[in-house]
């Protein structure tokens, strides 16, 4: 049996130094595959005696099963070596610093209306949207502007081409369809925030053609002008992360509210810089008009009223049985205001520069408990 010392040592040999796992298995083919050297010496059984064969048998079996424990025994250390340098290979030092030029920033538009769906997603308001796209009816008849009201002019409309029916479509001027989409669709009570892209034919120093708005609905059978203002006063001082920051509800005009106000907040300027809210010391005029070089002023920052009847009807809700109320502002008025950003246009031109600076650090999530602003 020198024949099977001989290949027993051979197969040992072999998977002992095979130094990947396609050497260890050409090594177990050579020695246990159907052509290898043991099954070779187990197809000459046949031609022995049986005292022969049994002994010989047993010897075959005994080599087999040990060769076939030497390989499994290699092929774990094969692995582990190969799980090892993989591990080495693809290894990532998670304490480095961000590649700076991988990282991106949080545009200052995003960031804020973040901020505003936080503050009143604590307050229980759901995110509504609506299409850029509309039609009369949604952008303006259903809000109580009829086809020759005045307003329509003051909104600097953008108009697509006449359809076939006559009927004209536009970008929307203003969120509030967002009101009419929600009313059509879903019932009483409702506490939605629709924030999204508006359209105007505009563009000057405090214009862009296209802004941001965030619109404000609620319809329930008891609410009154009182939960308008606790709503808004709540959320102003929330996002300004001013406490005593004086907010003033001055009468106004829209057509799908009434009665209607515009919000102000107080600001000063000091040493050229805007603030919100005052210094310690004294009260300011009531008929301030805005902020003066070192004195103190107000800032219109949105719109809001209760619900006008028509717009109800127009939406299938009883106004006998509900009302509400309904608010919009503009998210780069309001932005401009919180982070000190002076002109409005530079929210579009995509200069990195800018980004940088303005912008926000993706994992900056704002959270009423983390902290809006940090
Ligand atoms: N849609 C109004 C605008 O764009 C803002 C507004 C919304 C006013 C809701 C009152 C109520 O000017």
């Amino acid at each position: 049996m020198d024949e099977l010392d001989n290949i027993r040592a051979e197969a040992l040999a072999a998977v002992a130094g095979a130094a990947t796992l396609e050497a260890l298995d050409a090594a177990r083919v050579a020695a246990l595959g159907k052509k290898g050297a043991i099954s070779g010496l187990m197809s000459r059984l046949g031609a022995m005696t049986a005292d022969e064969r049994k002994a010989a048998g047993a010897a075959l079996n005994a080599v087999k099963d040990e060769v076939a424990a030497a390989i499994a025994v290699r092929k774990g250390e094969l692995d582990a070596k190969a799980l090892d340098e993989r591990l080495a290979r693809e290894r990532v030092d998670v304490t480095l610093p961000v590649r700076p030029e991988r990282q991106g920033r949080v545009h200052p538009i995003s960031q804020v209306m973040e901020e505003i769906a936080a503050i009143f997603a604590q307050m229980g308001f759901a995110v509504a949207e609506g299409p850029d796209i509309e039609d009369d009816f949604h952008n303006f008849t259903a809000l109580n502007i009829p086809a020759e009201h005045p307003a329509r002019q003051m909104h600097d409309t953008f108009y697509f081409g006449e359809k076939p029916d006559g009927t004209r479509n536009l970008l929307r001027t203003h969120t509030s369809p967002v009101q009419i989409r929600t009313m059509l669709t879903e019932k009483p009570p409702i506490r939605i925030i629709a924030p999204g892209r508006t359209y105007r034919c505009d563009s000057d120093m405090t214009h862009t053609p296209m802004f941001h708005q965030v619109e404000g609905l609620v319809i329930d059978k008891a609410t009154h002008m009182g939960h308008l203002k606790g709503c808004l006063i709540e959320f102003v001082r929330s996002f300004f992360e001013v406490d005593d920051v004086p907010v003033r509800f001055r009468p106004s005009f829209f057509p799908f509210t009434e009665p209607s106000a515009e919000v102000d907040i107080g600001c000063s300027r000091e040493g050229g810089e805007l603030k919100i809210g005052y210094a310690r010391e004294g009260a300011q005029s009531e008929n301030d008009s805005g902020p003066t070089p070192t004195g103190k002023g107000w800032l219109e920052i949105l719109g809001c009223g209760m619900v006008h009847p028509n717009v109800l009807r127009a939406c299938g809700i009883d106004p006998h049985e509900y009302q509400g109320f309904a608010f919009g502002m503009g998210v780069e008025r309001v932005a401009m205001l919180k982070y000190g950003i002076p002109d409005l246009r530079t929210f579009f031109d995509s200069d990195l520069r800018w980004l940088e600076h303005y912008g926000f650090l993706p994992i900056d999530v704002p959270t009423l408990s983390g902290g809006l602003t940090r």
